[in-house]
């Protein structure tokens, strides 16, 4: 009965990495399409590489992955997948990431990578009567003048963009590190927002707060080890996208018992369930939520407020905003 209910609830979905949402069967797909040969000589022997300690061990396989990804038709073909996949289990709203320096250093140009995902979400809406925001994100492994140089790039394509993000490896990357090209973000009229706290220390998330002045934290799990950022966090007001079967498959919680999700909502913090990498991580929107619930023996009222939070925290518009309650 709660599954079912949990399945039909609408909901927004406001952290998803596109590139994560390329299913084994579609990524052979496009090898194939696209003539690559991938390491991997099935569907099954790529599924069982899917064992990961860390973060970093994601995210080796996910930027390999995500080579097979060459024409503007593969780039829609991806989000048109994903939109449908969502559209059958409640998710009415998406805020999705996708990282362009993954491609342009392949050689894959912006319009393509930028017109592709585009297209898909302009007819998933039209189709599906699924809403959108898109949001670039920096690699933060990378250097700043390589995000500022993919600023440049993604210039002429701003108005499709609702915000910027920052991911990947977090460890020795903290936010400050791109300090000058957020505040052209900023300046530009762009939301922020980036990972923080999922790996990487608290201090992080304050380094986000201050420096970069985001929107909205990512992941964020690592802030209840500082009670004066919690106290920070709910003064701005700011909410939080967790992301429950990700935490789980990357080591960030042992056990989704001892997710985080709980405590912060106990706390007051504005706090969203989400699925990150589906693909990669054994479940879409609405198994996070289920999961989430299971472990937590979460009441119907908590879940409903979890989607109500969704809605709440998302980047759209007031009288769409309106229209969805
Ligand atoms: N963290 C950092 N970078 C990422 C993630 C994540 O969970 N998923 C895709 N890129
Ligand atoms: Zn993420």
């Amino acid at each position: 009965m709660m599954n079912y209910f949990l399945t039909k609830l609408p909901k927004a979905e406001l952290h998803l990495h596109i590139e994560g949402t390329l299913e084994p069967e579609l990524m052979f797909l496009l090898a194939q399409r696209n003539h690559i040969t991938l390491k991997y000589d099935s569907v099954e022997a790529l599924r069982e590489a899917y064992n990961f300690q860390n973060l970093q061990d994601f995210l080796d396989l996910y930027y390999e992955g995500a080579a097979v990804l060459i024409h503007e038709k593969d780039f829609y073909d991806l989000t048109m997948a994903y939109l449908k996949r969502v559209h059958q289990d409640g998710t009415i709203h998406v805020e999705i990431f996708f990282d362009p320096q993954t491609h342009t250093h392949r050689g894959v140009s912006m319009e393509t990578i930028v017109r592709g995902i585009h297209r898909a979400l302009e007819d998933g809406k039209r189709w599906l009567g699924v809403t959108y925001v898109l949001i670039p994100s920096f690699l933060r492994h990378l250097s700043e003048e390589d995000a500022l140089k993919t600023w440049e790039e993604l210039k002429p394509f701003l108005p499709f963009f609702g915000a910027i993000g920052l991911d990947s490896s977090e460890k020795g990357n903290p936010p400050s590190k791109f300090k000058n090209v957020f505040q052209e973000v900023r300046n530009a009229g762009l939301r922020v927002v980036a990972h923080a706290g999922e790996e990487g220390p608290a201090e992080y998330i304050w380094d986000a707060m201050n420096t970069l002045k985001i929107d909205r934290i990512d992941h964020g799990n690592r802030s209840l080890e500082d009670l004066e950022l919690m106290a920070a966090i709910h003064k701005a007001d700011l909410a939080m996208t967790l992301c429950p079967l990700s935490n789980l498959s990357l080591k960030v919680v042992a056990d989704l018992v001892d997710h985080p999700l709980q405590e912060l909502m106990d706390r007051g913090v504005r706090v969203t369930i989400n699925s990150d990498d589906p693909a990669y991580f054994g479940g879409y929107l609405a198994q996070n939520y289920i999961s989430l619930q299971q472990s937590l023996q979460l009441t119907k009222e908590q879940m409903i407020q979890l989607a109500r939070n969704s809605f709440d925290a998302s980047f759209i518009t007031e009288t769409h905003r309106i229209e969805l309650h």
